[in-house]
């Protein structure tokens, strides 16, 4: 049985080409209600703690604006929690941040930081939250996302894209076995499973084959193909290779 999959636009690159000019445009909210027109299933925005792309007035103009979940992704800091607090978002996706990386590098260190994110998890989940951890696909998180009581997995695919992009098939194939393991191991333990990073169209269609995946999370790559094809044609295009990647799930 395969279950729907849904397609979060992260909207985060609408907000880092207006930043590089400082002004109001182009606007990530008018981009999180096109990306929705065009048949988005909700939005997910990352307030990083420098403030590079999303501002503090963007996650809260999102949550006002649009009709579809948002997910808010944050590190675990007092003052991100105190935000997502005030937000009220749909989901939080928990990730680790560092100041000097490009954007996300690895998936959170649920085990080393098990006491220090319990509070996080537990806060947001009693606030009626639906907490995400973004996490290696490795078994070792997967029992420390179930242990931690998150009821969500978003499934880092990056070093699989990345060893895509360069043209390394072996460690691809390596990658992508990893992923479709913890998938299957993850959903067996009672998670739901995202996954995001670093997809493109031929990449997101193979993950979607993979029958537990619930929800894919996109952005750079759809806000650059927006350049060229427009935003509703990218949704729509990625879209179309999600149901072709689903129509072969096994
Ligand atoms: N999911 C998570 C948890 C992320 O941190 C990111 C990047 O912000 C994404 C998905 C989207 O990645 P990309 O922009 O490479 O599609």
């Amino acid at each position: 049985m395969t279950s729907p999959l849904r397609l979060g636009v992260n909207v985060d690159h609408v907000a880092t080409v207006r930043n590089a000019r400082g002004g109001p445009r182009p606007d990530p909210v008018r981009a999180a209600l096109a990306a929705i027109e065009a048949g988005a299933d909700g939005i997910t925005a990352h307030l990083r703690e420098d403030r590079r792309h999303i501002h503090d007035d963007d996650m809260a103009r999102l949550k006002a604006a649009i009709s579809k979940p948002l997910n808010f992704e944050m590190a675990a800091t007092e003052q991100m929690l105190d935000i997502a607090l005030a937000t009220a978002p749909h989901a939080v996706c928990l990730v680790p941040e560092k100041r000097t990386e490009r954007t996300t590098e690895g998936g959170l260190d649920v085990i080393g930081q098990y006491d220090y994110l319990l509070p996080y998890v537990d806060q947001l989940s009693r606030e009626g939250v639906r907490v995400s951890l973004f996490i290696e696909p490795s078994r070792e998180a997967l029992d420390a996302a179930v242990s931690i009581k998150a009821p969500v997995v978003e499934l880092h695919t990056g070093a699989w894209c990345h060893a895509v992009e360069v043209g390394d098939p072996g460690r691809a194939e390596a990658e992508f076995a990893r992923i479709a393991a913890a998938a299957a191991y993850g959903a067996g333990r009672g998670l739901e499973i995202h996954a995001g990073h670093g997809l493109d169209y031929d990449t997101a269609r193979r993950v979607s084959a993979l029958p537990q995946v619930a929800e894919l999370n996109i952005g750079h790559f759809l806000i650059g193909e927006a350049i060229f094809v427009g935003l509703a044609e990218a949704i729509s295009r990625m879209r179309r290779a999600m149901e072709e990647g689903r129509a072969q799930a096994f």
